[in-house]
């Protein structure tokens, strides 16, 4: 399963990197609103600092075919042909997906909360599909269950599309859908930066620590002897 970052602060981008072996990043409207600059500038930086090979995902505005058509044309101009272009998952977007598919750009196929949404959009030429797991868990159904549901749809059918799972709240659910064996989870830096956040792992580490300082003396590491 393909780990991705749902962010656009660049700050927390590099902080993750650092870290974690993530495989790029995600963005929706809202997510650039927060970013509070001009949508293009902070694309481009996140662009720029994960290389041309990691993925990222813009979402189109417009609400008819043909403006999303236009925006998904700017966004691959301005980021390049590899970049996915989110698509709503609704009859418009769908009319788009077909037409933009056709000509090879990656549509990631968004805002969806049903397995009716995600079936329409792979059939629409999306290659992923971004359920929101949490959102739907708030509407008071299962979002796991709707994802596998989708991951099964897709897998019985031989559909080339794919699962982005998206809005998490916590590590079980993303863990719960990797072993589902899903394609992909794109997960906010608040749930990332507490993956490994444990007292017992920190306590173990420290006793290694310790026990070797023991021996060698404070502050010694295997550099040292
Ligand atoms: O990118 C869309 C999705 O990740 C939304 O997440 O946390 O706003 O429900 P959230």
């Amino acid at each position: 399963m393909k780990l991705l970052i749902d962010h656009a602060d660049i700050d927390k981008i590099r902080e993750i990197y650092r870290y974690y072996p993530v495989d790029g990043v995600t963005t929706n409207p809202s997510i650039l609103a927060a970013a509070g600059r001009p949508p293009f500038e902070v694309l481009r930086e996140i662009r720029d600092f994960i290389g041309p090979d990691a993925e990222l995902h813009a979402q189109v505005i417009a609400r008819d075919a043909a403006g999303m058509v236009k925006d998904a044309k700017r966004i691959t101009k301005e980021l390049g042909m590899g970049t996915w272009v989110k698509i709503p998952a609704v009859p418009e977007g769908f009319a788009a997906m077909r037409e933009l598919s056709a000509e090879g750009l990656r549509i990631t196929a968004t805002a969806i909360y049903t397995p009716m949404q995600a079936y329409l959009a792979a059939k629409a030429g999306a290659l992923y599909a971004a359920v929101y797991i949490n959102r739907v868990d708030n509407m008071g159904f299962d979002g796991v269950k709707v994802a596998k549901e989708i991951h099964d749809i897709y897998t019985k059918n031989g559909m080339d599309a794919g699962l982005l799972c998206a809005s998490f709240k916590n590590s079980q659910q993303v863990l719960e859908l990797a072993e589902y064996g899903v394609r992909a989870a794109t997960v906010g830096p608040d749930v990332i930066l507490n993956f490994v956040k444990n007292a017992a792992i920190t306590s173990a580490v420290e006793d290694f620590i310790r026990d070797f300082e023991g021996l060698t003396g404070p502050g010694k590491t295997m550099s040292d002897c």
